[in-house]
Order: structure tokens, then C-alpha cells, then sequence
């Protein structure tokens, strides 16, 4: 079953972004970082971004139409996106909840998470790393 990856608004900009929360990093290099991951895994991943609620939405029903597992980074829609916990919670298979930073280490409005309570768990502050810990967990979720 592929893994579907997602990630919400601003995160196709990542360099031009706060550069002591995520570096130098360009999108296209996380997505290659994580497709290489999941190639040495042997895991099928899809990995798609949006700005749009809607659409990421539309994205999650699909997955749990289809039984898929998830990763997402929600990006600024973790701390207010009732509608984003809602179709989250929905899906029939595992979901993680990713970050590059440590949102808790950050302004008082990160340190609401509403998509929290409705995913398998947070794996957040270790940049790239926390996609590449997530697809480890899933693949265990999946034995
Ligand atoms: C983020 C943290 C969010 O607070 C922020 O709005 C983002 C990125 C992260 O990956 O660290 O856009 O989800």
C-alpha cells in the first residue's frame, strides 16, 4: 500500500522561509530526500503539497476511500484547521502528524496542535528527519 505524504501551505517555499527554522532546504529537496528514503525502504510513498484546505482535504477523503496510511505536515493548519482534524479523522488507516521545527519551542499560537488527537503521533524538530522517522513508524504501524 503507498504511503501518502502530504503537506500543507508555504511549505513549497521552505528557502525562502525563517532561516533558523529550515535552513537552506528547498521542497524539491525534502520530496527527493524522503522519495530516496522510501526507495532504500522498499515502501511506495505518493507526495503531494497544497495551500489549499480544500484540497488537502479532498486528498485525505481519497486516502480513506482507499484505506492509505498518512503522513502530514498540516504547516499552519495544524494550530486552527477544525476541518483538516475532521477529514483526518476519517481515515481507516495509521496516521503521523510531521514537523520540520519544534512548534512548541515557537510562538504561543504553535503550541496548539488540533490535528493531535487524531493521529497515531508527532514526530516534530528533526527537519527532514522527522518525514524519514515517520516512514519508519508507518512501515512498523503496517507489520
Ligand atoms: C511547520 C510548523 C508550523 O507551525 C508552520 O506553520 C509551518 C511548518 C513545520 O514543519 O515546522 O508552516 O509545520
Amino acid at each position: 500500500m503507498k504511503i501518502l505524504i502530504l503537506n500543507g501551505p508555504n511549505l513549497s517555499r521552505l528557502d525562502l522561509r525563517e532561516k533558523n527554522y529550515y535552513g537552506d532546504l528547498t521542497y524539491k529537496d525534502l520530496a527527493e530526500a524522503i522519495s530516496t528514503k522510501a526507495d532504500a525502504m522498499g515502501v511506495e510513498i505518493e507526495i503531494k503539497q497544497s495551500d489549499s484546505e480544500s484540497e488537502l482535504i479532498s486528498w485525505i477523503h481519497e486516502a480513506a476511500d482507499k484505506r492509505q496510511p498518512l503522513i502530514i505536515n498540516p504547516a499552519a493548519f495544524t494550530h486552527y484547521s477544525y476541518a483538516l482534524r475532521d477529514a483526518i479523522s476519517m481515515l481507516k488507516a495509521p496516521a503521523i502528524e510531521v514537523h520540520l521545527s519544534n512548534p512548541l519551542s515557537r510562538e504561543e499560537f504553535r503550541h496548539t496542535s488540533v490535528v493531535s488527537g487524531v493521529v497515531q503521533g508527532t514526530i516534530a524538530g528533526f527537519g527532514v528527519d522527522s518525514y524519514l522517522l515517520a516512514l519508519t513508524a508507518m512501515q512498523n504501524l503496517a507489520k
